[in-house]
């Protein structure tokens, strides 16, 4: 089994779980490498739902193991409730989960001052998911923030250690936000119960994935947002705050280059995007809300309506490349079987000119003005294809633009919510 790196082409909530869950069946190893709690992967398998924000999707499959990785914040309250409601599910998840060590422990004071900051922020603020990513990234980064590996400490230490974290956040708390200082001894105690709840699953990381590193156990690496969301790549400050690009698959892991095998991107057929920021090729007004609707655009997470648009190949070509994809995958095709004709944006016009190459800077993206090519629609039902022979041919006409543009195979293509509602194309989908 080759390993494989699962990365978001677009702005996140490509679908990405149903195609983690789908691959994950025989692989030893899931790995999320960052983000926290403000993913959100929903599976359908039969009439069951599932919204996993930490745990990779690949944990339904029994026998698969799962690893929360050291580049991700990890809110251990959020991780006791998700485990508990995959267990009241029948799911036995404990013996299969594994938590590094080296990752860092996200705080309540980190989802408050979430919160603060963008309320402060008004118009300006980044539409985060409100769940103290951003604030947990900060703390590590300045080298201030608590670790999983922490909660392995000797009770009385662990609890010191917390209260004194607590103590320094609510000085920001009243001193720059007027706001209410959190309960530290309350808040330490309930750290403290929740400690010998994680500590058996936490690992160190170095050990755990020793026979991926030499290649004798498979890993199939989950991404959590999108290549636009990505830090330092994407559509900055309107960002997440970690890498959800290639090398967070390194650094969120410790594996080396070699361990990542195929890299595969996931794309919509069409675009989404939520929170704020620019999206060049978005629809407004009826369109786009028709769109939303069809597609089910809410969010998994916070619940909120995505915006919608056209295909981006400016920016889809520029995520291909950047991370190095070896295939894609595109999925929600059958979203489009309704409609008459179907637009993607080819190039960008920027201050007179017509690009075609990704302009980087948060400066001149919100001024690109796209450029669409056209398709007419295919107006049947797509979601019982499960061959690329079995699609009408307006679709393969699509797929086949999308990867002659993307510049790399198309390997799948996703045509409803269930996880067998996929065709697999490995040799790609032009004839
Ligand atoms: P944060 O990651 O909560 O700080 O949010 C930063 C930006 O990333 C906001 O625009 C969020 O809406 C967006 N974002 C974060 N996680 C996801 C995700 O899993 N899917 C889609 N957008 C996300």
């Amino acid at each position: 089994m080759e390993n494989r790196v699962i990365i978001g082409g677009q702005w996140g909530d490509e679908g990405k779980g149903k195609i983690v869950d789908a691959l994950s069946q025989d692989v030893d190893w899931v790995l999320r490498y960052q983000g926290g709690a403000n993913a959100g992967h929903t599976i359908h398998i039969g009439p069951d739902k599932h919204v996993l924000h930490l745990i990779p999707s690949g944990i339904l499959h029994k026998g698969v193991r799962c690893l929360l990785g050291g580049g991700m914040v990890i809110d251990p309250w959020s991780l006791r409730d998700e485990i508990m409601a995959l267990e009241q599910k029948g799911h036995k998840v404990r013996d299969r989960l594994h938590v590094s060590a080296t990752a860092a422990l996200l705080m309540p004071y980190h989802m408050r001052l979430d919160e603060l900051r963008e309320s402060r922020l008004k118009r300006k603020s980044i539409g985060t998911t409100g769940r103290g990513i951003g604030p947990a990234y900060l703390d590590k980064i300045q080298r201030t923030g608590l670790r999983m590996g922490d909660l392995l400490l000797p009770t009385e230490n662990l609890e010191r250690k917390v209260i004194e974290k607590i103590l320094s956040a609510n000085e920001v708390l009243s001193e720059f936000y007027d706001a209410e200082p959190l309960p530290a001894r309350v808040l330490a105690e309930e750290l403290v119960v929740l400690a010998q709840f994680v500590a058996p699953m936490v690992v160190n990381p170095y050990d755990a994935l020793r026979k991926v590193r030499e290649g004798t156990e498979s890993a199939l690496f989950e991404g959590a947002q999108g290549t636009m969301l990505d830090i330092d790549h994407g559509t900055f400050p309107y960002v997440t705050s970690s890498n959800s690009t290639i090398g967070g698959a390194l650094t969120g892991t410790g594996l080396p280059p070699r361990s990542l095998g195929e890299i595969n991107g996931i794309f919509k057929a069409y675009c989404t995007r939520v929170g704020n920021g620019p999206f060049p090729s978005e629809l407004l007004g009826e369109a786009g809300d028709a769109l939303r609707e069809a597609g089910g655009e809410y969010g998994a997470t916070t619940g909120r309506a995505r915006r919608c648009g056209w295909f981006d190949m400016v920016a889809g070509r520029y995520a291909v490349d950047i991370n190095g994809m070896t295939g894609v995958i595109i999925t929600k095709l059958d979203v489009l079987d309704d409609l008459s004709t179907i637009q993607v944006a080819t190039s960008y016009e920027l201050d007179g000119k017509t690009i075609t190459s990704y302009p980087v800077l948060s400066e001149a993206i919100p001024r690109c003005r796209p450029n669409f090519t056209e398709f007419a629609g295919w107006k049947k039902p797509t979601s019982d294809c499960r061959r690329l022979t079995d699609l009408p041919a307006a679709a393969r006409k699509y797929l086949e633009f999308l990867e002659k543009e993307l510049g790399t195979l198309i390997v799948g293509v996703s045509v409803g919510r269930d996880r067998e509602q996929m065709i697999w194309t490995e040799t790609g989908v032009t004839t």
